[in-house]
């Protein structure tokens, strides 16, 4: 398994990742090294053209995953959810309507004007008494010991440094046979230790990104059973990191299934 250990200041690299969504949150449309948007979360990832029209442009415009994570499973009726780092809400949203009324929705985010467009985004599509908002980090969330039987994480584990503190995060949150529902970029192969160390490609959501191979250890590794890859996604074809490193590295994601054991 990668240790992934970083030789660069984690607290430079959650700045840089904070003042990138940031400009996530206030222009959506300015052009990232990532997609963003509804048209890019149907087109390319599967989302349901239908459902994510419903949504507010408040979320599905400043939406930036990388795969579906609603693909993974369905999300029970009555499910208490918990979106790691929900952004702008679009999964999150999703998840509440899929809830139902006799569930929850809880969205975590370390960036505020995310979590203010999550926010108008859940009382304009009616869902605001379903949904709960916390600022905060997924290394240490801010959710009791096992309450969440559905974790959702979207495109965001690739930018922790410490990987088995947040897979050790989830594990706490999850009741017995609670699931995650993960969906993140993945590297063909191992990266040299110099990419490694270079806060500019962990910003570009390649330097932290693992192997499918190491991304399950570390789901393993968690205490977290029965992992799989579902799905393998094509989610940065037509941006110039598809094209950045030629046939050597591919970079790409994948959706994965882990469970909890009762
Ligand atoms: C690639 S975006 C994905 C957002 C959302 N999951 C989606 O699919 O649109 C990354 C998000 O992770 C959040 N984030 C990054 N590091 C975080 C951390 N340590 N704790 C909590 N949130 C974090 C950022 O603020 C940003 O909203």
């Amino acid at each position: 398994m990668t240790a992934c250990t970083v030789a660069f200041d984690a607290d430079e690299l959650r700045r840089k990742v904070h003042d990138t969504y940031e400009r996530v949150a206030r222009a959506p449309a300015s052009g990232f090294h990532f997609r963003t948007g509804a048209a890019y979360a149907v087109e390319v990832l599967g989302y349901d053209r239908q459902e994510v029209a419903a949504l507010p442009a408040a979320c599905t415009a400043r939406f930036a995953g990388v795969g579906n994570p609603h693909r993974v499973a369905p999300i029970p009726a009555g499910a208490v959810v918990l979106d790691h780092a929900c952004g702008a809400g679009m999964d999150l949203l999703l998840a509440a309507q899929a809830a139902g009324p006799a569930g929850r929705a809880i969205g975590v985010d370390m960036t505020p004007a995310m979590l203010e467009h999550a926010a108008a985004a859940a009382h304009e599509a009616g869902l605001a008494g379903r949904i709960e908002l916390r600022q905060g980090l997924f290394e240490e969330l801010p959710v009791a010991d096992a309450r969440v039987d559905v974790v959702i994480s979207n495109g965001v584990v690739n930018l922790a440094p410490d990987k088995a503190r947040v897979f050790a995060e989830v594990h706490r949150v999850l009741r017995p046979g609670g699931v995650l529902q993960l969906a993140d970029v993945a590297l063909s192969r191992e990266l040299a230790p110099e990419a490694r160390a270079d806060p500019d490609l962990w910003a570009f959501c390649v330097g932290g990104a693992l192997t499918e191979d190491a991304l399950l250890a570390h789901v393993a590794a968690a205490g977290l059973t029965d992992a799989r890859i579902v799905e393998s996604v094509r989610c940065f074809e037509g941006t110039p990191l598809d094209r950045k490193f030629g046939k050597s590295l591919r970079v790409y994601a994948v959706t994965l299934y882990a469970r909890k054991p009762e």
